[in-house]
């Protein structure tokens, strides 16, 4: 029965989770908030703040699972893609824990985690199936055939779906991260109130950034007739830039499902929190007769519960690094 520590701290939530044979027992993530007053993270304030947070976020996984340090197997952390000063504290803190505990390290790909983090609960899928992780670094169609058997088969080619989200609460002059607010407003407007455009974009990529002008112009123009545009159709505003990034998001999953002959998707990534790409995976895969996964709140965004899952199964191959290991900023599958 092995007992996994994750440990995750790629962007700004710094997290520790404990997973005993697969079983999540204790997922803490600490909320960097000092970011919302920038407007966006800011990575030397990140990693000042991670290293604050990593032991008291450890301590409390281990005291919530109920379990002694002494206990734990092997220590699973993430190695990338992310911000290089914040992963270097997750990754030091994990190699001084595997020595001092003398136990193994195992190193994990964020992106990869994010999937993963459907292994997480009793309601997981079967192999192959298509994974859109949409997050505010990633949006990804990923074709995952094995644990670790995983292709990017599209993405954006520019901007992220949550950047988009997070870059259109700015211009509305709402807090970082925008995402939750959008969402939150959206539930209180017209969805079909405003027609932004759809991105003609090839195959199964993304495009972002024409969208995020579009929307930054509609509203300029609009504020010059009306000072209080914004203000007074905040609802209708987010509902409307909600529908757009999700019908682009949901038609590409729909149109990739198909070619590949896949009949099960899911949801990844911070953005997977949202309400409306929540109902719209649902209703597209009740509509065709597919199966489709969506992982609790707690492990969508940034979670070490995520990095535990991935580290349990790579226990289960065997699959350690050496204490030479380093983190990497960029990091493929
Ligand atoms: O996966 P994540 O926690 O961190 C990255 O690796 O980027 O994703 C963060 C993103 C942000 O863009 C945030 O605005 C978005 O997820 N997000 C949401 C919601 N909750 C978080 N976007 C839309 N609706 C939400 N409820
Ligand atoms: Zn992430």
């Amino acid at each position: 029965m092995p007992v996994i520590l994750g440990i995750e701290s790629s962007c700004d939530e710094t997290s520790a989770a404990i997973c005993a044979d697969g079983i999540m027992l204790s997922n803490i993530i600490a909320n960097q908030t000092i970011h919302e007053k920038y407007g966006g993270v800011v990575p030397e304030l990140a990693s000042r703040v991670h290293q604050q947070n990593i032991i008291p976020a450890v301590q409390q996984a281990i005291f919530n699972a109920k379990i002694n340090k002494n206990d734990i197997d092997a220590v699973a952390f993430t190695r990338g893609p992310g911000l290089l000063g914040s992963l270097l504290v997750g990754v030091s803190f994990a190699k001084a824990f595997a020595l001092a505990q003398n136990i193994p390290l195992i190193d994990i790909n964020h992106m990869q985690a994010h999937v993963l983090a459907h292994f997480i609960g009793d309601h997981k899928p079967e192999f192959p199936f298509l994974c859109l992780t949409v997050s505010g670094g990633h949006t990804q169609i990923v074709l995952v055939k094995d644990y670790f058997d995983m292709e990017i088969i599209g993405q954006t080619q520019d901007d992220a779906a949550g950047e988009a989200l997070d870059k259109t609460s700015k211009v509305l002059g709402l807090p970082y991260p925008g995402g939750p607010l959008i969402d939150k407003y959206a539930r209180l407007g017209n969805p079909n109130a405003y027609h932004f455009p759809e991105p003609q974009i090839p195959g199964y990529d993304f495009s972002f950034s024409g969208l995020k002008t579009a929307i930054l112009y509609f509203i300029r123009d609009n504020e010059k007739l009306n000072p209080d545009f914004k203000e007074e159709h905040m609802a209708d505003i987010c509902a409307s830039v909600e529908k757009r990034i999700t019908t682009i998001l949901l038609n590409k999953l729909k149109k990739a499902a198909k070619d590949y002959g896949v009949n099960a998707i899911a949801l990844a990534g911070g953005v997977s929190a949202n309400t409306g790409l929540r109902q719209g995976i649902q209703q597209l895969a009740d509509e065709q007769g597919w199966k489709s996964f969506i992982p609790a709140f707690q492990y969508c965004t940034d979670n070490a519960g995520m990095i535990a899952i991935a580290g349990y199964h790579k226990y289960l191959k065997g699959e350690f690094v050496s204490q030479e290991v380093a983190p990497l900023a960029r990091m493929p599958f």
